[in-house]
């Protein structure tokens, strides 16, 4: 009884985990500095924080998130690997977004 327990404990875990779990915010802060933060604040009075927060903000879910991450990634062709995808959620998420 006490292993079947321990198993569907086991089991359950990824589901309830946070959203970028396995993502490291610290190198997605360094890389959303290197690659987004300029381009975002241009369009934001210099302030590349305002492009995640303001009112109207198209990223609604932990998911939204990383499509938008991958769709940026794609499209304007930084060639960025999904570990680094992952970073980037985490230090967003985070950061900003707080989904659960
Ligand atoms: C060349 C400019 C440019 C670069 C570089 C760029 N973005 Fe963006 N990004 C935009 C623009 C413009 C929007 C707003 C699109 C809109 O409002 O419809 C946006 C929107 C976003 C949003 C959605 C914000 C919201 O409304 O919730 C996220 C998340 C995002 N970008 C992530 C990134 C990440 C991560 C990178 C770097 C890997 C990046 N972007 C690089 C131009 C850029």
């Amino acid at each position: 009884m006490k292993r079947l327990a321990v198993l569907l404990a086991l089991i359950g875990t990824p589901a309830l985990a946070a959203p970028f779990a396995h993502g490291n915010a610290a190198a997605g802060k360094a890389l959303e500095k290197e690659k987004c933060a300029a381009c975002h604040a241009g369009r934001f009075d210099g302030d590349s924080g305002k492009i995640y927060t303001r009112a109207d903000r198209r990223v609604k879910s932990a998911d939204g998130l990383a499509q938008q991450i991958g769709g940026c990634n794609s499209m304007l062709g930084l060639n960025l690997f999904p570990e680094d995808e992952a970073n980037l959620g985490a230090f967003l998420n985070q950061t900003y977004y707080k989904f659960k």
